[in-house]
């Protein structure tokens, strides 16, 4: 299955109130939301009918969110009227709904800056977020080098790395490898605003794992061993508990731990 396919299935299971997504291009994964979204893309290119009420961001993401309110665009006015014609809560005003539902972090392709997107959208998500992370499963050793050696065609540059680093600080988070085509995608679950491990430990997590081409990508996720199929994913009980974020955290995390654990046959 293709990300973009992937994607658009997973808007219509989850059902996001709310979306970023971080690089942008020429807008076909932007062209999926049909809920309040902000875009953020330093050169967007959009040559794709979009379908949202959109903040369209002309930055890169970290000037994006080194602002006073980035996520304003997000959040609800006073009027239930105006807030009903954008798709949002009528009095979010009131209940301070500015969290991302949906993330899609798909910018620098350089380990530290995945990284960064991923601190920084977790600072305005809650337990129920999804943060989907692109290019996470390199095909081969040159798809994942640093520096980019032909501007088009594929590279997943080093973000891969990602995924030791979040299994080794941050177990608390629920994760999935997903095998998607042409470069995988890495989905996180039970997001914790209040948890500064990974920004705490940044300059040391950088220094360990940035690291001069060529890399070695580790040989389970070239060959995707952990990888779950898209199909069966999109498919499972997590979903439908997610979208409807009645239960609470205990009991909507042990869901999807449960859901993936089945999945992946342990
Ligand atoms: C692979 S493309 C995005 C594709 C798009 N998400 C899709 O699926 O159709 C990566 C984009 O990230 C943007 N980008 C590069 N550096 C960035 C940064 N520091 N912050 C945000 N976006 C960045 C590039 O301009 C490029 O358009």
């Amino acid at each position: 299955m293709h990300r973009h396919e992937f994607l658009q299935r997973l808007h219509a299971v989850l059902k996001p109130r709310t979306y970023l997504e971080i690089g942008t291009n020429d807008g076909r994964s932007l062209a999926l939301s049909r809920v309040p979204s902000i875009a953020v893309d330093p050169s967007p290119k959009i040559r794709t009918k979009l379908h949202c009420d959109l903040q369209l961001v002309t930055s890169t993401s970290d000037s994006f969110f080194s602002g006073r309110q980035p996520m304003g665009h997000l959040m609800s006015g006073r009027n239930p009227l105006r807030n009903a014609r954008r798709g949002r809560p009528l009095f979010g005003a009131y209940t301070g709904s500015n969290r991302v539902d949906l993330a899609f972090i798909d910018g620098m392709h350089l380990f530290e800056y995945a990284l960064r997107d991923f601190i920084n959208t977790e600072r305005f998500s809650s337990w129920s977020s999804v943060v989907v992370l692109d290019d996470m499963l390199p095909r081969n050793q040159a798809e994942a080098v640093r520096e980019r050696v032909t501007p088009s065609g594929p590279w997943t540059g080093d973000v891969y790395k990602f995924i030791p680093v979040v299994a080794a600080h941050r177990p608390d988070l629920i994760t999935v490898q997903v095998d998607t085509q042409p470069t995988g995608v890495f989905l996180v679950f039970g997001m914790d605003p209040a948890n500064t491990v990974l920004k705490d430990g940044y300059d040391a997590i950088v220094q360990e794992w940035v690291t001069p081409d060529p890399q070695k990508v580790p040989e389970a996720l070239l060959e995707r061993v952990e990888a779950v199929e898209p199909e069966a994913l999109l498919g499972s009980r997590i979903w439908p508990v997610l979208a409807r974020r009645r239960r609470g955290r205990a009991a909507g995390l042990r869901t999807v731990r449960g859901e993936l654990a089945a999945l992946r046959g342990y």
